[in-house]
């Protein structure tokens, strides 16, 4: 059985890929970081169509207790999998939100950067000790990286990083075959931006609006592209980032 770490499992996007994973029969390694009970649901949805998975706390905004993180995740990999490697990892989980850049603070830059740009690079580093030669990353960047919206500076710029950053890896790890890829979402109905959509019903319509495709996306558009992206139907593609938007902004 293929074994995936996911972060931000819980939720959104990270979550319907578990999920989407799980039917596939690959066993899911999913964190959390605030919503416990919901990333124990998504365990309880994956054991029920046969197979196995496990939630690890995991704050990606602090780096110092990402060794003690790949301690349990072996732990982890052992007790669960009788393995000392897993296959897949998913760099997904992210913190949005807007903040204009003159008013910018030096504390709001520094959860967006540490999150989304610093805490993955460094996760990365300790867990591609575990990973299986072949194996293969997705990192779940943002088309917010090439710059469109007032007031999205510094979560566009922490994406734009992890986004060139996946070329880098993508040159670095094809050494042992493993491949490194992005994919890069417009609007998606999730909790992102604290709930965004939920409490602003109303910013639904005019981005769909200006997608080509008429709507905005759903976690599972972005979970099917993925779990493919990270099967071998894509093994001969590596540092590219894709991007899954149904033609956001064309
Ligand atoms: N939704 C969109 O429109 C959109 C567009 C472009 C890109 N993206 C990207 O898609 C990814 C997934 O976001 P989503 O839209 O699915 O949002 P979401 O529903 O808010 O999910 C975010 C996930 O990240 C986890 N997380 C938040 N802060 C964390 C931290 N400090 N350490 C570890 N995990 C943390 C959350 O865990 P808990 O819930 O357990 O706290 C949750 O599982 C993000 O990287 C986001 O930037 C989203």
């Amino acid at each position: 059985m293929k074994v995936a770490i996911i972060t931000g499992g819980s939720n959104g996007i990270g979550k319907a890929t578990a999920l989407e994973l799980g039917r596939r029969g690959v066993g899911v390694l999913l964190t959390y970081h605030s919503n416990e009970r919901g990333a124990r649901d998504v365990v309880r949805s994956i054991e029920l169509v046969g197979a196995a998975a496990v939630a690890l706390k995991l704050d990606l905004a602090r780096p110092a207790t990402f060794d003690e993180f790949a301690r349990s995740t072996a732990l982890e990999l052992e007790r669960v999998w009788k393995r000392s490697t897993f296959d897949y990892l998913v760099n997904n989980a992210g913190v949005g939100g807007g903040m204009v850049f003159s008013e910018m603070t030096e504390e709001y830059f520094d959860r967006m950067l540490t999150t989304n740009f610093k805490g993955p690079f460094f996760l990365t580093q300790r867990l591609v000790r575990l990973m299986e030669d072949g194996g293969s990353i997705v990192n779940v960047s943002s088309n917010a990286s090439r710059g469109s919206f007032v007031g999205y500076s510094a979560y566009g710029a922490s994406k734009a990083a992890l986004t060139s950053w996946t070329r880098y890896l993508a040159k670095e790890l094809a050494a042992r075959r493993i491949r490194v890829n992005a994919v890069s979402p417009g609007p998606v109905r999730t909790n992102l931006g604290d709930g965004a959509f939920d409490k602003h019903p109303e910013y639904i319509k005019p981005l769909a609006d200006q997608t080509a495709l008429g709507r905005i996306g759903e976690p599972e558009d972005l979970a099917k592209v993925i779990t493919n992206l990270l099967s071998d139907t894509f093994g001969w593609v590596t540092a590219q980032d894709i991007e899954v938007s149904g033609g956001f902004l064309l």
